[in-house]
């Protein structure tokens, strides 16, 4: 346990452009993570195999999830930011772990099957032993917690199965991986359109990106669902009227939440004004975000070194467990 403080680890898949979702319920957890504990933040490159095995794309993504993350707040100075490919320990340990991970357990986990039946053509061994790479990722650090959304507890818990396999068959390594976020119940950033919340599968123009520009932000949030207005003082809000107030929330001041609540219980609230205020804030949210990530892209071997800085780190701490892994197992001959 480096400096006293306990380990988290996290993993981000390299797919793409970051949205308010993922600010509001993982990037911002990970920010205030950074001072508290060592962590251990990787973009999953070697994951992002199992399903997108066409790589063109793969180094502008790498370079883009590093940036965004960068640009919201990560330091890699305080954390370890790097790529699973830079730490060739994940793919021994991955192998370790493979034999006592059982073909029918990892065939019954819920993202196998929806990997099947989405990509009948590719279900290869990466995709059903995907859950093992996670595993190696977060022990390979001897890490205890993993911040990360709902959609990852059934990996976590195949995670706590496989660490504990491994210390019960050649002894204690491994603390068993845990889930961990700040808030209870995980910030949900709720969708333009009113319904369910954002995400990079649903609905574009409802979803607000980092990289959108000023005018797309307006565009977007203009859009967003309202009606005629409340009649009665006091009325309960429909959901999307609610779902613009947790908007706001987020990123207006308390003075202006507080000016529309009230103009929305004494009936003289007007949609198109809430909507142009709930614009430019959002719009002065997210442009600095924006720009900070241009100028990171920009610099090419800043990045590099970033990542050989990220590289180091978990290349150590790697080092470190497989002496122990190898020990314990039995594989140390020398
Ligand atoms: N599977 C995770 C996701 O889809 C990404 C990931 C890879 C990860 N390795 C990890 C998450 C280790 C936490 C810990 O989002």
């Amino acid at each position: 346990m480096p400096g006293g403080k306990q380990i988290v680890m996290s993993g981000i898949r390299p797919t793409g452009f970051l949205h308010l979702g993922n600010y509001f319920g993982a990037i911002r957890n990970y920010v205030k993570m950074q001072d508290e504990f060592e962590c251990f933040f990787m973009v999953a490159d070697l994951h992002s195999l199992t399903t997108h095995p066409d790589t063109k794309e793969l180094k502008a993504n790498v370079h883009r999830v590093l940036a965004e993350n960068i640009a919201c707040g990560l330091d890699p100075d305080k954390v370890a930011l790097y790529c699973q490919s830079h730490v060739p320990e994940t793919a021994e340990l991955y192998l370790y772990l493979n034999m006592m991970a059982y073909k029918g357990e990892l065939e019954k986990t819920t993202t196998f099957k929806d990997k099947v039946r989405q990509n009948p053509e590719n279900v290869n061994a990466g995709l059903l032993t995907y859950p093992v790479l996670q595993t190696a990722d977060i022990i390979l650090h001897r890490a205890k917690y993993v911040p990360v959304g709902k959609d990852q507890e059934q990996h976590l818990e195949m995670a706590r199965t496989f660490a504990n396999r491994f210390n019960h068959r050649y002894g204690d390594v491994f603390p068993e991986p845990q889930a961990f976020n700040y808030n209870q119940q995980l910030i949900k950033v709720p969708s333009l359109d009113g319904v369910g919340k954002m995400s990079k599968s649903e609905n574009q123009m409802a979803t607000l990106y980092l990289a959108d520009t000023d005018d797309m932000i307006r565009k977007k949030v203009m859009k967003a669902k309202t009606d005629s207005g409340p009649v009665e003082p006091n009325s309960p809000k429909p959901d999307y009227i609610e779902n613009i107030f947790l908007l706001m929330k987020l990123v207006s001041s308390d003075e202006v939440v507080k000016q529309y609540e009230t103009a929305y219980n004494d009936c003289s609230i007007r949609y198109g004004d809430f909507k142009k205020q709930l614009a430019e804030d959002m719009v002065n949210f997210i442009a600095p975000i924006r720009s900070k990530v241009d100028a990171i892209l920009g610099d090419e071997e800043g990045l590099k070194q970033i990542m050989k800085k990220g590289a180091e780190k978990a290349n150590k701490s790697a080092g470190e467990t497989m002496k122990l892994v190898r020990k314990a197992s039995g594989l140390n001959y020398f």
